[in-house]
């Protein structure tokens, strides 16, 4: 039974024309499948408007799609008991792109990590200070940025401090939403390298999406192009990518080619199987 399996999934969003009063239907999504491992990581790729998020939010239980099953071990997330889903909101763990607003300015660090602690387990003031300081740690930083704000981290610690948050309760798959897309260049490459450890320390998987292809081959394991609301292609190694015929993939190759040789350093770091 594979981790996650999203089986043939379309959605649409339904808007109100505001002058005809009619409903109107946007079809984002159209017959989706594919399944992530345990332990493995698929890079989503596809340009802005492809529907990227909205299957991330699909699969987070957020948004009910139309037609078509998310099974994450072996259940379906939109059709569960209440235990069954307790455990499902522990194991599925997101991470959006922007590290600012998916915090609450007025709280700590340590209340930052501590939330999810708090909804889930029984700990002691003690354990849970414990805690917090070896998450802390697990991801660069230290005790000493308890009781600091967010406003007194930079961009790639508050991203850092996400990270520990979504860590904090074991999970199993994360959704990384462009979670590394609005860090400078040296920075991005520290998390990915963070996120490529705690995926091999804790046998975690990956659902990684971006915008940018060259973020996405550091990282995975697979990807798969997302264009106009489908899946085009799914690609288990490197040689296959860069053999596609497909017009959209060739389009994203040149784009890649074009840009600066610094990614050929960085494609020798690939984790393709
Ligand atoms: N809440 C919403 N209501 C209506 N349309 C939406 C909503 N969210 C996103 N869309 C539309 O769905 C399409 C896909 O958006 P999104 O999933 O955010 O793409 P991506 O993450 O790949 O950039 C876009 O055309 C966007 O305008
Ligand atoms: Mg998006």
């Amino acid at each position: 039974m594979s981790l996650l399996e999203v089986k043939q999934v379309n959605f649409s969003y339904n808007s109100k024309n505001f002058f005809k009063g009619k409903v109107q239907t946007n079809n984002i999504l159209n017959e989706i499948s594919f399944v992530i491992e345990e332990g493995k990581c698929l890079g989503l790729i596809g340009t802005s408007g492809a529907g990227k998020s909205t299957l991330g939010k699909v699969i987070l239980g957020i948004q009910r799609p139309q037609q078509g099953k998310v099974l994450f071990q072996g259940y379906d997330i939109y059709n569960l008991n209440k235990a069954i889903k307790q455990k499902i909101r522990r194991d599925l763990q997101v991470v959006f792109q922007d590290s600012n607003s998916a915090v609450n300015p007025r709280m700590t660090a340590e209340q930052i990590i501590s939330e999810p602690l708090e909804n889930f387990e029984k700990l002691s003031i003690g354990e849970k200070r414990r805690m917090v300081i070896e998450l802390l740690e697990r991801v660069g930083l230290s005790e000493r940025d308890l009781k600091k704000y967010p406003h007194q981290f930079s961009g790639g610690q508050l991203q850092r401090i996400n990270i520990a948050r979504a860590i904090a309760l074991q999970p199993k798959l994360i959704v990384l939403d462009e979670s590394v897309s609005s860090l400078d260049m040296v920075t991005q490459s520290l998390i990915l390298q963070l996120l490529s450890d705690l995926k091999d320390d804790f046998g975690l998987s990956y659902l990684f999406i971006t915008h940018d292809i060259k973020a996405a081959f550091s990282i995975s394991d697979q990807i798969g192009v997302l264009e106009k609301g489908e899946l085009i292609e799914l690609y288990d190694s490197k040689d296959q990518f860069f053999s596609s015929k497909h017009p959209i993939v060739k389009r994203l190759r040149e784009s890649i080619l074009a840009e600066h040789p610094r990614f050929r350093t960085i494609s020798t770091k690939v984790n393709w199987v």
